[in-house]
């Protein structure tokens, strides 16, 4: 019985256990199958989502097989993007190959291909089914699937990137043209090297090639007049339109120009761009004008310097009939003799310097003695129509840069005006006064005035309203102030007088 009963517990224990693994393996089948399900469906939501992806992309994509000799099959599989950019429906597009595709010829494409180890990028372009033609940047990856090679090509479209690539080029190629292609000459100054010339400048400087000027420095072909401004600029930088310069050629030629100075880089550092106009025969005419018009006065002076001379000499004329006479000369008479000599001799010497050749070279002038001595030279002309010039001296610096002839010459023409423009007798007020670094010489008259439509044709060559008059001495004198870095002012009434005031830089000013 106990035999029984020990056999049965056993049984039934083993029952027991057997019931529990059938449990166990039902659960893990069941487990197994629920994780197999949402493995699937996992998977399925990736696929999806891989899908949408791989279509949505703003790059075309697609991929193929290649051989061993370098073809490729028809497309495996390629994105929306790329059937939508191409103009091919999917299906069209998987009976094409890369090559039906490529604008730029397959024997271009087929050595890029075969040679893709891992990934490579190179630019093509598409054509579309409707024959337009698209520029694409390429990205291509090679893989590898059961001894099979593919490849996968992403392919951006860069037309955006081309058009101004290709704006770029025209732009730079339209800048270029226009720079060689200027009359002006066009240069790139660095560190007082030129660094770049146009076709212009290396005439201008008569070099034959841009390697004879470039790398140059500029100090020794600037007339040293200008280097220390020149230097200035440079350091200050700012845009300095219409500057004098005059300068060496390379086949010691010498030129003047009008210059333009603007701040530039050149290859990533500071630089200045000079745009040079040659203004050498304009100068040249220029000063033959003035030369000419000099000689005018000259001559129109010498009628007045002759009666000026002939005073004195009447006088002492007489001084010699007296003592021939018996009269013995005393202190008093030698004096007078002596004062008259001096005259002439002023006189003469005035005239004669202004008669002389022009001279261009640029010195230290003391505008206020210049101005006094054009006054001893018109005086007589002046007292002849009882007109007094009157001198007010208001000005402490009067050393201006400049050609002292050409300056009388301006200020012999603003006087000689203002006299012939005095109907009755009166005063010509020449003033001197210092402002802001300049100093203003104004020449006031009481004579008859201007209206405003002959204030507008100041300075135009050949307006007169004297019977022999030129019409040239204001456009001489404009010139001339101009070219001393001066201006001319005018201001008039009718009938009631005229103040030209000349306005020069002063010496202490440019120093600074
Ligand atoms: N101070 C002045 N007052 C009034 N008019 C003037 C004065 N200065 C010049 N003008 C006017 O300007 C014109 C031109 O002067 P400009 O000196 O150029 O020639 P011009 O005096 O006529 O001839 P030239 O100088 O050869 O004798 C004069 O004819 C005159 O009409
Ligand atoms: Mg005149």
């Amino acid at each position: 019985m106990n035999n029984v009963n020990v056999h049965g517990e056993e049984t039934e224990k083993l029952r027991k256990e057997n019931d529990q693994l059938k449990l166990e393996i039902e659960y893990l089948t069941h487990e197994l199958n629920a994780s197999k399900e949402s493995r699937v469906q996992e998977s399925d939501k990736s696929d999806k989502r891989f899908k949408r992806l791989f279509n949505h992309l703003t790059d075309a994509v697609y991929y193929f097989k290649i051989y061993d000799d370098g073809s490729t099959s028809t497309f495996i599989e390629v994105n929306e993007t790329a059937c939508q950019r191409l103009g091919y429906t999917r299906e069209e597009m998987l009976t094409l190959s890369p090559k039906q595709i490529d604008g730029c010829g397959t024997e271009e494409l087929k050595p890029v291909i075969k040679d893709v180890y891992d990934s490579i990028t190179f630019e093509t372009v598409h054509v579309c089914k409707n024959g337009d033609r698209i520029p694409v940047e390429i990205k291509t990856h090679r893989f590898e699937v059961e001894k099979e090679m593919y490849l996968l090509s992403v392919c951006r479209d860069i037309t955006e990137r081309k058009n101004s690539e290709r704006e770029i080029r025209e732009a730079k190629e339209q800048f270029e043209n226009i720079v060689e292609s200027s009359t002006n000459g066009i240069t790139i100054l660095q560190d007082g090297k030129w660094v770049f010339a146009n076709k212009a400048a290396l005439t201008l400087f008569d070099a034959k090639t841009k390697e004879e000027l470039l790398g140059r420095n500029i100090y020794d072909m600037l007339h040293p007049e200008f280097h220390m401004e020149c230097k200035e600029i440079v350091k200050n930088g700012g845009i300095h339109p219409r500057l004098y310069r005059v300068w060496t050629t390379l086949s010691g030629r010498e030129i003047h120009t009008e210059v333009v100075s603007i701040p530039t880089t050149f290859q990533g550092k500071e630089a200045n761009e000079l745009i040079m106009q040659d203004i050498t025969e304009q100068k040249k005419s220029d000063s033959m004008m003035i030369q000419a018009e000099k000689m005018n006065v000259v001559g129109q002076l010498a009628a007045g310097i002759a009666h000026e001379i002939r005073n004195p000499l009447t006088a002492l004329k007489g001084f010699v009939q007296l003592f021939r006479s018996g009269t013995i000369p005393n202190e008093m008479f030698l004096n007078i003799m002596e004062a008259e000599l001096e005259r002439i001799d002023v006189i003469s010497s005035e005239f004669l310097t202004l008669a002389q050749p022009a001279n261009t070279d640029f010195t230290t002038v003391d505008i206020r003695d210049l101005v006094n001595d054009v006054i001893d030279l018109l005086d007589t002309e002046a007292f002849k129509k009882s007109i007094s010039l009157v001198v007010e001296n208001n000005a402490i610096e009067t050393a201006v840069n400049g050609i002292g002839t050409q300056l009388k010459q301006v200020f012999i023409n603003l006087i000689k005006n203002a006299i012939e423009v005095m109907q009755n007798e009166g005063t010509i007020t020449i003033a001197f006064e210092n402002h802001e670094g300049f100093i203003l010489i104004s020449v006031h008259d009481e004579g008859v005035g201007m209206s405003e439509e002959q204030l507008k044709r100041l300075g135009e060559p050949f307006f007169t309203t004297k019977q022999n008059g030129t019409g040239l001495g204001l456009m001489v004198t404009y010139r001339i102030i101009n070219q001393h870095n001066g201006v001319v002012d005018v201001e008039s009434k009718v009938n009631v007088g005229t103040t030209f005031t000349v306005k020069l830089p002063l010496i202490a000013e440019k120093v600074k």
